[in-house]
């Protein structure tokens, strides 16, 4: 049986071009959808499945992320003396004391194949989980635990997919394969942004995979591909033709919040839920929609 998965990558050195201004000088990872960053929904998930040892692929203009994982002695006193216990405990309880937070640089955005290659030293031979934060899933069992049950009974690598409408499939990794169970295929092939009449199935990938360190090797070895970047997909078709590569199918809402209309869907969907004024925001927004 294969043994827990320690090591989470968050790949975050994008550009995020697709939401400038917002991104020009700022994260698009710390984006808030309601009070929390992008990012830390992402570490929650991965620290839900098990991680402990948290790698940040970062880049220029990514300091932001940094600070948010610090702890911070100043507003940790402040809100003690001010007697603010609940926030108190809020800041204190964003990485636990027993995760460390590993900061790797990508020197040059070159894609998320060159990110996820960055991680090599430091998870070394050691299955690992990459979490893309614009990709913000909600699900009762969180997407990376539920890769990862399955991993647990069949080992492989693992990869998070959803059915996507047809004429989507030139903006997603989409897969081929046989399926091997509930929600669950066997991978024969994998391809970057396929046109929608040569997409060979309508399950692209979105943010989430386990993955065996033999990728790291594939990744050596490939070139540009779709849009001039190293792809972690085309590291995954190599991957593929030598160990098993199993798709999962999850249950759960998914919104790319790397676009401005998914992030505003997130927002209006985790909003709904809040526990302390989701009642008052749906009121709101019943009274606005019907003012329009
Ligand atoms: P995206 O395809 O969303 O690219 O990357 P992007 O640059 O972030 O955003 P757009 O398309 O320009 O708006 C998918 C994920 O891979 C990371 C991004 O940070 C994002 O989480 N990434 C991408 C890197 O870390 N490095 C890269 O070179 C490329």
């Amino acid at each position: 049986m294969p043994g827990p998965i320690r090591y989470a990558v968050f790949p975050v050195a994008g550009k995020g071009t697709r939401f400038l201004p917002a991104t020009k000088a700022s994260p698009k990872e710390m984006l808030p959808v309601v009070d929390k960053p992008l990012i830390q929904y992402a570490v929650e998930e991965a620290l839900a499945a098990g991680a402990t040892n948290l790698i940040f692929i970062t880049g220029r203009h990514k300091r932001a992320i940094e600070d948010h994982f610090d702890s911070d002695a100043d507003l940790e006193q402040l809100l003690e003396a001010k007697g603010k216990d609940d926030q108190l405990e809020m800041v204190r309880s964003i990485v636990p004391d027993d995760v460390s937070c590993i900061y790797i640089r990508q020197g040059e955005p070159l894609g998320l194949g060159h990110a996820v290659l960055c991680a090599r030293s430091v998870v070394g031979n050691q299955p690992f989980f990459v979490h893309l934060a614009d990709d913000l899933i909600d699900a009762d069992v969180p997407c990376l635990e539920q890769m990862r049950q399955l991993y647990e009974d069949v080992g492989g690598s693992v990869i998070g997919v959803q059915r996507v409408p047809r004429e989507h499939t030139d903006q997603y990794g989409v897969v081929d394969g046989e399926p091997v169970g509930d929600n669950v295929w066997r991978l024969s092939g994998i391809v970057e942004k396929p046109a929608p009449d040569s997409a060979p199935t309508d399950l692209a990938v979105v943010g989430r995979y386990i993955l065996e360190p033999e990728i790291f090797e594939h990744l050596t070895q490939i070139g540009e591909g779709a849009g001039g970047e190293i792809q972690l997909t085309d590291g995954i078709a190599r991957l593929l033709g030598e160990r098993a590569v199993r798709a999962c199918e999850f249950d759960g809402i998914r919104f790319d919040c790397g676009s401005k209309l998914g992030y505003l869907e997130a927002t209006v969907h985790f909003g709904l839920k809040h526990a302390e004024f989701g009642d008052d925001f749906r009121i709101f927004l019943c009274n606005t929609t019907a003012d329009l």
